[in-house]
């Protein structure tokens, strides 16, 4: 299985050190992804976990304040960047369109992208779950050459970092339909993923992992969680 810790914006440096040698005891057969904050990209230390950021450039190179490209993230030893996430579509206003030039670049430079896709409370109450995930597919993967390296994360927004998560017969609808488009494609479940939930979704067929932020911050808990699927 694959499970990408997403730390967000939280730890401040003396806190993500200690928390990085925390995750160094943790054994796992697993793939382990950490995606710390930018700032700790490059004190990332740690054999057991590959490096992911949480975010990449839609530019290349040049003017651009503020900006981390996927030229840039490759050279401190970035293999994974998740991009789409829905706080960066809520909070950035970033669209299907700039996600779609960030997946390229992210491919053209050899940095494995995971994908978020998911709808909102509203959407999901009006059965419009497929279609907007099905157009965020489309939209972020239009005319992307190597799309099988992709992992794809759906992660309705509705459940993230509240407690509330759908049924595993909710998930693997939605995942069976994205495999039957993207079969080769790793499908992987976000939302408010905890230690106890993970027992009903671990045996799912469609679900090859988790994305898990609030988790990622509770070591104790997460070692029990990483344990539980190895
Ligand atoms: P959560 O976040 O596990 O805290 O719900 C998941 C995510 O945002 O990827």
């Amino acid at each position: 299985m694959i499970i990408v810790l997403n730390n967000k914006c939280n730890l401040i440096l003396d806190e993500y050190l200690k928390y990085q040698e925390e995750l160094q005891q943790i054994q796992s057969n697993n793939e382990l992804i950490l995606c710390p904050s930018d700032i700790y990209l490059s004190k990332f230390d740690l054999n057991n976990f590959k490096l992911g950021s949480q975010n990449v450039s839609s530019y290349k190179t040049g003017a651009f304040t503020g900006e981390a490209s996927a030229k840039q993230l490759k050279s401190i030893g970035v293999e994974y960047s998740i991009v789409g996430h829905s706080e960066r579509r809520n909070y950035q206003k970033e669209t299907n369109t700039d996600i779609n030039k960030k997946i390229k670049e992210l491919i053209s430079h050899n940095i494995i992208p995971i994908l978020c896709i998911g709808e909102t409370k509203e959407d999901k109450d009006s059965n419009k779950t497929n279609n907007i995930v099905m157009n965020e597919l489309n939209e972020c993967l239009l005319n992307v050459e190597d799309k099988s390296k992709i992992i794809i994360a759906y992660e309705p927004i509705w459940s993230i970092g509240t407690g509330i998560i759908p049924t595993k017969k909710e998930i693997d609808d939605v995942l069976k339909k994205i495999k039957e488009i993207y079969p080769n494609n790793k499908t992987i479940y976000g939302g408010s993923i905890n230690s106890i939930n993970v027992e009903i979704l671990r045996n799912s067929r469609y679900i090859d992992g988790f994305l898990i932020g609030g988790l990622s911050l509770r070591t104790k808990e997460l070692k029990e969680f990483i344990n539980k699927l190895n």
